[in-house]
């Protein structure tokens, strides 16, 4: 009878004949299969629950773990001055640094850093500290600190190799930055990082350029 239908052209009054008729079919097909139906269902459920925990392990190791942001010296300039020539050096009142740093956050969140601190070293002495202002590298992106040291001219000129290094027109800096911050995921799972960078530059004083740099990188939890 439904095979004969089936064969028949599809009209639109014989195609409601035919579903009419499917529905007859499964509604007296279901009552002896309720028990298999319920033990299909549970299956499903079971592998929904399953499913979630596998999409949790996945997140924990990929999104929700935290990384050490990664940071990195990009540049020192000397602002205000032409640091060539030693006698307007003796003669100002205030040369400033500014480190350029770029903090690289890997991270699927946010990290923030309240505190960032920047001591410039020059030959052993410190000549400059700064606090730098409070700041955040949105989530795998890169942020950049500019942070702008004064410098204690008379510790730097009271150095006996001071009259040299400006004559070999290439001034050693250390530059000593420290990060402090917090990466926060879904304000359950957070970290305090503190990554720190060790760099010994030589600035070129005629184009400003870093000539040399080594660096060390520390990361403290
Ligand atoms: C250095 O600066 C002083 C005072 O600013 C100036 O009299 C002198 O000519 C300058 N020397 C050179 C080589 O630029
Ligand atoms: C020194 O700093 C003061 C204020 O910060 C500024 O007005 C002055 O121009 C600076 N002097 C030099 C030589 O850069
Ligand atoms: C940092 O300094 C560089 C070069 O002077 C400038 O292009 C950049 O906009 C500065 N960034 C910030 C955050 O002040
Ligand atoms: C930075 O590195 C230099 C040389 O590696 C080392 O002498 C100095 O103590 C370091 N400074 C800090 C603050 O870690
Ligand atoms: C410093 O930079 C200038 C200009 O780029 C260059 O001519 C000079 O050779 C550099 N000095 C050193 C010691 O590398």
């Amino acid at each position: 009878m439904v095979g004969s239908e089936q064969i028949r052209p599809l009209a639109p009054a014989s195609d409601r004949h035919t579903s009419d008729h499917n529905v007859n079919i499964q509604t007296a097909k279901t009552k002896p299969l309720k028990t298999r139906t319920w033990f299909r269902v549970s299956i499903y459920i079971a592998a929904f629950f399953l499913l979630i925990a596998i999409v949790t392990v996945i997140l924990i190791f990929t999104i929700f773990k935290i990384k050490n942001p990664k940071i990195n010296l990009n540049q020192i300039s000397i602002n205000q001055l032409d640091l060539t020539n030693a006698t307007s050096i003796l003669t100002s009142q205030n040369i400033s640094l500014t480190a350029h740093v770029s903090v690289k956050n890997p991270n699927y969140a946010t990290f923030k850093y309240p505190n960032t601190n920047t001591n410039l070293y020059y030959r052993e002495t410190v000549i400059g500290q700064a606090r730098g202002p409070a700041g955040e590298a949105k989530a795998r992106r890169t942020a950049y600190i500019n942070e702008t040291v004064d410098v204690m001219i008379v510790k730097l000129v009271s150095n006996p190799r001071f009259q040299s290094d400006i004559r070999s027109t290439l001034l050693p800096i250390t530059s000593y930055t420290i990060v402090g911050g917090r990466i926060k995921v879904l304000n359950f799972i957070r970290r305090h990082i503190s990554v720190s960078l060790n760099c010994s530059v030589l600035v070129n004083l005629t184009s400003q350029a870093i000539k040399e740099q080594k660096c060390s990188r520390k990361v403290k939890l």
